[in-house]
């Protein structure tokens, strides 16, 4: 690989011609490469959105090759001269930023493994870090004290650990997104336990959430599966939404033990009675909403980003009624990750450069908003940490980053 990048390296400063002759070649031969490797696990073209910069697409070659794409160097490197020229990085607005008396200082620590794209982070309750390393088959833990990181191997090679939580024992819970499992990692002991989902179709199983019960509750969005995971005996059941193709996503537990999801395929918010395993479904007024993520306030009524439309939204489940508010960054700012401090609102917006950290207090109404230092992009979930500080995990930086929170 060496040798061939150092040889375009030289053709291409001793001449324009040269270089453009050479890079067409490689570009025609490298078309072909993408189309055979590129379309195996995904489609491409679905994959793409708005483009990369010539050094994240090499970012983005290094996580498909940790997930299991097989190139030789030659290729590689055609197929990333091919990409850089055919989907090169849309511009996306700047960030509107909205000033504020609170004060956060971020730090960001890099994933040891390169192109783990890390997921989800989680604060646990012994103050560490933890975030999926999704392309690298690891949990990761950083100590954000020392900088210390730990990476913990998964059993079943490219699982593709994707949601992230931590039960009361101190177990870590996740999604295996790609090996369509969800597992649990013993931190003391290392001791990683696998369940297989009980289904022979592709389920994409993708968020967490653990009750009061220790029960773990898992959405699986493309199989349009709720699942309930007894961790006493293993047993999975898997629930259909109502809505066919309803992808459901984010998911939390109300104080009362009442399941709530959103769907990333239709306008609405599901519901599952723990006693009965029925689903009820909220429709939202916007038949263009579609949410990521969700978080339930004390009072157990329900806040979610809605990324098409770019605003966030109050759900309250016993009246039904709906209230949304721009978020600050406007329609195009793709609210994402989103996590509830302190009875606060915080998340991040993915659709601007930089992506943005957003406070929004529930009873004032009032917004405040940050970039993220180094980009941040693409911040798909948060978490908060026990000291009451926001995490957030940036897949394609390949960082975790800590938003401390001054008091
Ligand atoms: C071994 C399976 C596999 C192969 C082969 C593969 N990918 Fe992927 N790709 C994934 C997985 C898994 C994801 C993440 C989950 C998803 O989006 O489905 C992904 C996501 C992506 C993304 C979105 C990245 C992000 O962080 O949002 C891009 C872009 C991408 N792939 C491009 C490619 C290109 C280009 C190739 C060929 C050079 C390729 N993939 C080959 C498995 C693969």
């Amino acid at each position: 690989m060496l040798g061939k990048s150092l040889i375009t390296g030289i053709l291409i400063s001793s001449g324009f011609l040269v270089a453009s002759t050479a890079g067409a070649q490689d570009a025609a031969n490298g078309k072909e490469i993408v189309n055979a490797a590129c379309n195996v696990c995904h489609q491409l073209n679905q994959r793409v959105g708005g483009g990369y910069s010539p050094e994240n697409w090499s970012k983005v070659l290094r996580m498909m090759q940790n997930q299991g794409l097989s190139l030789t160097p030659d290729q590689l490197i055609a197929a990333r001269e091919y990409l850089i020229a055919t989907y090169p990085e849309k511009p996306k607005p700047e960030p509107k930023l909205v000033d504020g008396p609170v004060k956060v200082s971020m730090q960001a620590w890099q994933a040891p493994t390169p192109g783990s794209r890390p997921h989800d982070p989680l604060g646990a309750k012994d103050g560490s870090i933890w975030y999926t390393g999704q392309m690298a088959n690891v949990l990761g833990r950083v100590n954000p004290t020392s900088g210390e990181i730990k990476e913990f191997p998964l059993k079943t090679p490219h699982s593709g650990p994707h949601g992230l939580m931590e039960d009361r024992d101190g177990n870590i819970w996740y999604t295996g997104n790609t090996g369509s499992l969800m597992g649990k990692l013993n931190p003391k002991t290392g001791l990683n336990t696998e369940y297989p989902l009980p289904s022979s179709k592709p389920m994409d199983p993708h968020s967490l959430a653990i009750d009061q019960q220790g029960i773990v509750w898992f959405t699986a969005q493309v199989g349009n599966r709720v699942g309930r995971l007894d961790p006493k005996t293993g047993e999975i059941k898997l629930l259909t939404p109502p809505t066919e193709n309803s992808r459901p996503y984010g998911i939390m537990v109300d104080s009362k033990g009442l399941v709530y999801f959103v769907e990333f395929g239709a306008n609405k918010v599901g519901r599952i009675d723990p006693k009965t395993l029925k689903i009820t479904e909220f429709e939202l007024p916007n038949k263009d909403s579609r949410l990521r993520r969700l978080v339930i306030t004390q009072d157990d009524t329900i806040w979610y980003a809605d990324i098409w439309r770019g605003y966030i939204g109050h759900l309250d489940p016993k009246t039904g009624r709906v209230e949304e508010f721009l978020s600050p960054s406007g329609s195009g700012s793709q609210p994402y990750g989103m996590s509830l401090i302190d009875n606060v609102i915080w998340y991040s917006e993915s659709g601007t450069k930089p992506g943005t950290v957003v406070r929004f207090d529930p009873n004032t109404k009032v917004f405040q908003s940050w970039p993220i230092p180094g980009g941040g992009y693409i911040v798909r979930n948060t978490s908060v940490t026990p000291d009451g500080n926001f995490a957030l995990a940036n897949s394609l930086t390949n960082e975790v980053t800590l938003v401390r929170i001054a008091k």
